[in-house]
């Protein structure tokens, strides 16, 4: 019997408390403590009785608790946690992946030194076990590239926009309504959320910390219905996409952004808030995991299994060498690499436009593959048209300069995203 104490009772804590109460797998796990901010809340979503502090230190100080699972969001106040906790001899479980991503050298290293268990298997994909196949099954393998779709609620208002032609907003207030959504939506949609777990994955997968802040990061704010649907007319889908390589340089080339998958990519079909990470290793090949990547539910799962690990003496404690301590990876220019691009630009509506927008293109050297100016009913004052191109492929710092011109003349670009060819 191992006795445990929660830090924070939002969504998830309450989903793992739940579990705690309810799961057979749970008989030996005996729940002391829940740390909240109010104590005064009413919690109808907590069982009755369940034992409330707002004070960290009865968690963090108690000699009963054995294990502390940090479940509050941020980095600070988790950081004083955590680190109190397993400098007090307490193992950890947390979900917090901006902990993680942030301060994840530091508390790796306090849980080698005093060799404790450290469990994170919820910080990323919620459900789907890809801290355990990167940490288990592949680690034994050279991996030389990964990628995924690790936001749920960006997957999750996609794919709602490009089946039911539903309006962004709408599909976001759902998002936060079944929990999904992180506190600040904006997090979630700017690529933000991706990154800081692509930075996590990028560090397991390739041996070295990456700080996720040096991942170029874009998200899903500017994608309109006429994006989903004009990629899905050509044989695509938008999805948004953490791409991440050891190219032979040893380098880390990373980006977050949305891109136009092909049809029939294995990323392409992932459908909700379902999340899946492809991953190529020089033995393994080509590895596909796809799970329910956000929500109470399946994090709770994660995070009883991994107390379940520390329970039975299973849990990996973290050494000197783990990938969070050993080194600092350096970056390459992901973005440098050619691309194919889809554009939707907005251009005025008048003789010779899109003669002079071509010929920006043509300065740059950049061959236009396809040309789109949609009929527009009723231009709602603007004196501005939606006009869609999609390039063959060059890179990026072209591209730029021709949406510089573009500016320049007063026009806008209202999305830029990759089209990838496979
Ligand atoms: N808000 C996250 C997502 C879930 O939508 O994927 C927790 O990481």
């Amino acid at each position: 019997m191992i006795t445990v104490g929660v830090a924070g009772a939002g969504s998830i804590g309450a989903g793992l408390i739940r579990l705690l109460h309810t799961s057979p797998a749970a008989r030996n796990l005996r729940l002391k403590t829940v740390l909240v901010r109010d104590a005064a809340k009413q919690r109808p979503e907590l069982p009755a009785g369940t034992p409330l502090t707002v004070c960290p230190a009865e968690l963090t100080d108690d000699p009963q608790i054995d294990v502390v699972v940090e479940l509050l969001g941020g980095v600070d106040e988790p950081f004083g946690i955590v680190s109190r906790a397993l400098s007090q001899g307490k193992a950890v479980v947390t979900a917090n992946k901006n902990l993680l991503a942030e301060r994840g050298p530091e508390i790796f290293a306090l849980a080698a030194e005093r060799r404790l268990p450290l469990g994170y298997e919820a910080s990323v994909c919620a459900g789907m076990p890809i801290i355990r196949t990167l940490q288990e099954a592949l680690r034994v393998d050279r991996i030389t590239a990964l990628e995924g779709i690790v936001n749920g609620t960006s997957n999750y208002l996609l794919t709602r926009m490009s089946e039911e032609r539903a309006s962004y907003a709408q599909c976001l207030a759902d998002a936060q309504r079944l929990g999904l959504a992180e506190p600040d939506p904006a997090y979630d949609v700017s690529g933000q959320d991706a990154a800081c777990k692509a930075g996590i994955l990028a560090t397991l997968a390739f041996g070295a910390y990456v700080d996720c802040h040096r991942i170029p990061t874009s998200g899903i704010g500017s994608i309109a219905l006429e994006d989903v649907h004009q990629a899905e007319a050509m044989g695509y889908r938008i999805k948004l996409v953490a791409a991440l390589g050891r190219p032979a340089s040893g380098r880390v080339a990373a980006e977050v952004a949305a891109v136009l998958l092909p049809r029939h990519h294995p990323l392409a079909s992932i459908r909700m808030e379902c999340n899946a990470v492809r991953i190529e290793s020089e033995g393994l090949g080509e590895t596909l995991l796809a799970g329910r990547g956000a929500g109470p539910e399946p994090t709770s799962v994660s995070l009883l299994a991994d107390l379940l690990d520390i329970a039975e003496g299973r849990a990996r404690i973290p050494t000197a060498e783990h990938p969070f301590i050993a080194s600092v990876a350096d970056f390459e220019d992901r973005q440098a690499v050619a691309s194919r691009y889809y554009l939707r630009l907005a251009v005025a509506d008048r003789p010779g436009t899109l003669a002079q927008v071509a010929g920006f293109f043509a300065s740059q050297g950049i061959s236009l593959a396809s040309v789109l100016q949609p009929e527009v009913p009723d231009l709602a004052g603007s004196s501005l048209v939606p006009l869609i191109l999609t390039t063959h492929t060059t890179d990026r710092r072209r591209l730029d300069l021709v949406l510089a011109t573009l500016a320049a003349a007063g026009w806008g670009r209202s999305v830029v995203l990759r089209i990838r060819e496979h």
